[in-house]
This record gives structure tokens, sequence and C-alpha cells, in this order.
């Protein structure tokens, strides 16, 4: 149980907020790069900011305020030249630095005023990486976007997004929740199968330690031994905002009221001929069924939405009741305070990647065999079990990529 004002704490992401300046200390995925594909500029809400991100015609990122400093133009509505990103409606162009570099009728009319030299708009760095284009809102000079081992491993990899109308900080709780899996996920699923008697192997032991990226969680279950990998390797809470699981699970605060939700899956695929995707495929994972307004409960992350949401927009953590089983949602919550006062006192905080020899194919612990370990079928791809809504033609190209790479 947490105090209001502790509650407030750990949620609020603004500007200025404890967590909010903790938060902006790392670089966020905020979209996929194949979006920018469709449109060149997008509408991003990152942390209770409103911004846009754009892609210049010589193919470099800037992410600006939403509005242009001239008379508030939505940006969106801009047009991506060489140099940046000019607004529709009076023509003021700004790069990716915030600097207005050209202000049409100002130059005619007035061209020793230099007012153009005045005007700064908010722009924030990006980086593309792994398919997806990351924002980074700290102070420079900017750290590193992780390299992630797996975002070079050989496979097909997949972006999903989902909008999720509740505080992020629920979702980051799920990251280091082990007994859910039982009962959220594989009871759950029994029951909504009709299968109500149906009982998945109870969970007799939980242990969790922190390392330098986060959070190892261990388990053994009735069905398991501290020789499988549940407990020898166990899973990744990954800091400070992701879930680690051979797949990557980012739960972005748009502001404290919503998250998006990014998944990254990669997906081996058979044999060893080389294997490159040109393009990472990006697609929406519904939350709510239209025909019943209802919110999907059939696929793993769906599940999991359900309940963060359930738990409140803001969940009210000053009237829950913590048992043995949070003894990682007590050490995360304790963990993010603590970094939030290092960034306070003008500090680095945890898992802040400076060093680029360091920052090469950075190893996460995996679950790769075992009881733990999401089994493939042989010659075909894993299905999406984890979000609704894939669509048919990324399956069809799995199916086709497994079926030529099988035989070959
Ligand atoms: S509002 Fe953007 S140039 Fe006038
Ligand atoms: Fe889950």
């Amino acid at each position: 149980m947490l105090s209001a004002q502790e509650n407030e704490r750990l949620t609020r992401v603004g500007r200025g907020t404890p967590m909010g300046e903790l938060m902006r200390r790392y670089w966020q995925p905020v979209a996929a790069v194949a979006q920018l594909d469709e449109h060149p500029t997008l509408a991003v809400r990152l942390m209770g900011e409103d911004l846009v991100l754009y892609r210049d015609t010589r193919g470099g990122y800037g992410l600006l305020d939403r509005h242009c400093p001239h008379r508030r133009a939505d940006l969106c509505n801009g047009v991506p030249e060489e140099r940046g990103l000019r607004c529709h409606y009076h023509g003021w162009l700004f790069d990716g630095t915030g600097a207005c570099l050209h202000q049409p009728f100002e130059e005619i009319a007035r061209p020793e005023a230099r007012f153009k030299d005045k005007i700064k708009t908010t722009a924030y760095p990006v980086e593309a990486k792994a398919g997806l284009l990351w924002a980074y809102l700290g102070p420079a000079p900017a750290p590193l976007v992780p390299d992630w081992d797996l975002f070079g491993e050989r496979g097909y990899k997949q972006i999903v997004f989902s909008e999720i109308p509740c505080n992020w900080f629920q979702g980051q709780e799920n990251s280091i929740d082990p007994i859910h899996f039982e009962w959220l996920h594989s009871n759950w699923s029994a029951a909504l199968r009709g299968e109500p008697g149906a009982r998945a192997p109870r969970h007799l032991k939980i242990a969790f330690e922190e390392f330098e990226w986060g959070f190892v969680y261990r388990r053994v279950r009735e069905d398991t031994t501290e020789d499988d990998d549940l407990w020898t390797v166990g899973r990744v809470c990954l800091w400070p905002n992701c879930l680690y699981t051979g797949k990557f699970e980012w739960r972005v605060p748009i502001d404290d009221e919503r998250t998006l939700h990014v998944a990254w899956f990669n997906d081996p695929v058979p044999g060893a001929a080389p294997f490159a995707q040109p393009r990472i495929p990006y697609w929406r994972g519904p939350i709510t069924d239209p025909a019943t307004g209802r919110l999907f409960t059939s696929h793993i992350m769906n599940q999991d939405f359900t309940a963060w949401l359930g738990q409140g927009t803001i969940a009210d953590r000053t009237r829950e009741h913590l048992g043995e089983s949070d003894r990682g949602v007590i050490l995360l919550r304790r963990r993010m305070l603590e970094e939030a006062a290092v960034v306070a006192r003008g500090g680095d905080p945890k898992a802040v990647v400076r060093d680029p020899a360091k920052n090469v194919a950075l190893a996460l612990p995996r679950v790769r065999t075992g009881r733990g370990a999401l089994v493939t079928p042989p010659g075909q791809p894993r299905p999406m079990i984890f979000h609704v809504g894939q669509p048919p033609e990324i399956a069809e190209e799995m199916q086709r990529i497994w079926a030529e790479r099988s035989s070959a």
C-alpha cells in the first residue's frame, strides 16, 4: 500500500515530476520506421508532450513541438524538405534542432530584422534502430539507444502497437509479477475456454534479484525444479519500462492516463542461409472487440491489458493489500523512486548507456529451453498468441518464408 502522495510520485510523467524526469533519461520507442514510409509526419504524444515526428527528404528524422511557434498551426500538416519540416500555414521552415531556417514573407518584408534567429521551437533527437524510431526527451548529452543482442539476431521481426487507456506503471508492475502467469494467463484462459476445473501448475517458490539492466525473477512450479530455466535463467523485468522474454514489451507513457504498448518480436527463421527483412512490418493490436464492446481476452497481451485496465486509469494504491507474491512489485517501486532521487540530485540513473564500445549486442538472460520456452512447431512459424489482430498478410508471409526455408 502506498500513500496518495507516493502513488502520484510513481505514476506521473509530466516534465518536472520525479518519474517524468527519470523517464526522460532514457530513449523511448515511439513509432515504427515503416510508419513514416506511409506518411512522412506523425503525431506523437509522449509523457504529456504533443510532438510531430517527421522524416526529411534526405532520410533524416526529427521530433518537434507539434504546434508551429508562429501561430500554432499543426506541424503534422507540415511538408518535409531536405533540411527539415516546413509549416503548411505560412511556410516557416524548422530543422531537427528546432532552429527556424526560413520565414518567407519576413525575409522579403524586413530581412534586416533576422526574425528567424529569434525563433527556436522544442526539438528532440530521434534515432532509428531495430525498425523502431526512438525519442529522447532528456537533457544533453543524450545517452545511446541500447543495442540489445536480439536486435541483431537472424529472424523475422514484427512490431505491434496498442494504445492502452491507463497509466504505464500498471504495465511495468506486471513485468515483475510472476504469479500472474499462473492465474491471468493459464487458469483464466482455461476458464474462458469453458474448462473451469482446469488448474495450471502452482508456483511453489519465487525469487527476485537486481542486475545491471533491471531485475531477474525466478520461479519453481509444481512441474519444474531448480534445474529448469524458469529458475536458472529466469525472466527479465527490463529497466525502466520493459518486459523482456525473448521479445520486448515496452510500456511507453503517452501521458499519465494512456500508454503506448510497443511489442517487438523476432521469430527465428529455419535454416542457416542469410535472412534479412528490407522493412520490419508493424501493425496495431486492438484491445476492444467492436462486435461486443468488450475487451479482447483471447491472447496473452490482451489478457494483460485487461488486468491493467481493470485496476483503473491510475490504480489507487492506497487501497491495495500487497502479499508475498508482490515482493517484485515492492522492489520495483522502491528502486524507481531511488533512481528518481538520483536524477533529482543531478546524477545519471541506472542502465543509462554512454560508452559506444560497450554498447554492442548487449546480452540479456533468455529462457531458451525447458518449461519456460515458447515452443515453435518444426517447419512452421509460431502462431501469434500474444496479440489479437495480426494482419493475414504477415501470417502468410511468415508461412511462405518458413515453407521456403524448411525445404531448402
Ligand atoms: S503558423 Fe506556422 S508558419 Fe504560420
Ligand atoms: Fe502477462
